[in-house]
């Protein structure tokens, strides 16, 4: 859980935005967050109190006081690892940036020693408003952070900018920002995902059918562990959730070669790429006709990019491979374990209903030198967290 002991406060103004933070409160807690809410009296317009209590678990606090009770705002000004407000509306961001302090929420503002994050939600008008610039500025000034608004349709019916980003934005952005573990930090990690696609002509190509999803899911876990990502990814549509992972998008084998070349001196090389082991020795610069088109196409091994890592490894280098089999699975991997010169590989099995190509499950059998790890049919992201927690256990 990425936010496992985190202690955040959610400000809720009032905005029609406010309905998204009910989504967003489900996101931070579902993560291991606790969670306390403070909302002004105009976003109780917009939502109620009471699904944010019972979603938070924890009282909603909207009064200074309350049943003959001091709610102490300097003592949850401190209690807090971050203060997110989101959404922001116009009018609290003219309070923060002049210091009102005229409800509990600027209070807890006004009291907060942690890291301040705020999502603005207004229309395009009030945001584009010099007033507003000025007041972002200054609260920027201050020290405060802002995820900036996105483009789309408005509550006035107008269609602009001046929505809140969307909760998952601000949720990834949260992360990045705030809560990255540190285990990593400062070490290069190169992960590769997808397939590789080789061109017969401009049109066609020979590939194979990886989603690039586990590859994805390891870039994002090695990440989220404080290190320097570079993902090197054939053609696939998956999206990285954050943006410091540095992408270098190719398409055929000789390309992911020539990039994995450039950043060899990673400490931790993760072959999770299906790249193609042959291709077309001779591909037509303009699209073949069929009545021009031989039967058989001509093939040509491509390089075998771990193969060259692993004879030309560095000392302390952390050097993992996959291997996908279809017959004699663990004999074959471990093959590959030898042969490739690697710490551990990872063996994906295409018997296992769930595993495979496209699906957001997997199942995995790691080898190495101590034998084998079996690890249970689970989604592809949750599979890649554990899996780093393990290499970072067993080699770091
Ligand atoms: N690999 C690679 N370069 C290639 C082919 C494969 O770097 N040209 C890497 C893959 O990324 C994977 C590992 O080698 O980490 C094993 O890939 P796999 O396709 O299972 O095995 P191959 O070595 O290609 O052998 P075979 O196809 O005979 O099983």
């Amino acid at each position: 859980m990425l936010l496992k002991n985190k202690k955040i406060i959610l400000g809720i103004t009032g905005s029609i935005a406010a309905y998204k933070s009910i989504l967003l409160l489900r996101l931070l807690v579902k993560e291991g967050a606790e969670v306390k809410v403070v909302m002004t009296t105009a976003a109780k317009d917009f939502i109620s109190p009471l699904v944010l209590s019972v979603l938070s678990g924890n009282k909603v606090i909207t009064e200074f006081t309350e049943d003959n009770e001091w709610n102490n705002h300097v003592a949850l000004g401190r209690w807090a690892d971050l203060f997110l407000i989101a959404p922001l509306s116009c009018n609290t961001l003219a309070k923060m940036a002049a210091g009102i302090c005229d409800n509990i929420l600027m209070a807890v503002y006004l009291s907060a020693t942690c890291p301040i994050l705020v999502a603005p939600a207004m229309d395009e008008d009030m945001w584009h408003h010099p007033a507003t610039k000025r007041n972002i500025n200054t609260i920027i000034e201050n020290g405060n952070s802002i995820i900036d608004v996105v483009a789309g349709e408005l509550a006035s019916g107008l269609t602009g900018e001046g929505r809140m980003a969307e909760p998952e934005m601000i949720f990834t952005h949260l992360i990045e920002k705030y809560f990255r573990g540190e285990a990593l930090l400062g070490k290069k990690i190169m992960v590769t995902a997808g397939p590789t696609y080789e061109p017969i002509d401009p049109v066609r190509y020979i590939g194979n059918r990886s989603s690039g999803k586990m590859g994805y899911a390891l870039a994002e876990a090695f990440y989220l562990q404080g290190a320097e990502v570079i993902l090197i990814s054939g053609p696939s549509k998956e999206k990285l959730s954050y943006s410091g992972i540095r992408l270098i998008k190719v398409e055929t084998a000789k390309q992911m070669y020539d990039e994995c070349i450039i950043e060899q001196d990673a400490s931790i090389i993760v072959m999770s790429a299906a790249v193609a082991d042959f291709r077309p020795k001779n591909a037509a610069a303009q699209k073949l006709k069929k009545s021009d088109m031989d039967v058989s196409i001509n093939l040509e091994k491509t390089t075998d990019i771990l193969g060259y890592l692993g004879d030309h490894k560095k000392t302390g280098q952390v050097l993992v491979g996959f291997a996908l089999e279809t017959e004699n699975e663990k004999e074959n991997a471990g093959k590959k374990l030898m042969n490739k010169n690697l710490d551990c590989i990872f063996l994906n099995s295409l018997q296992d209903e769930g595993a495979g190509f496209d699906k957001d499950t997997n199942r995995l059998t790691m080898l190495d030198k101590d034998g084998l790890t079996e690890w249970p049919l689970e989604t592809k992201k949750s599979l890649a967290g554990k899996i780093v927690v393990k290499l970072i256990q067993k080699y770091c």
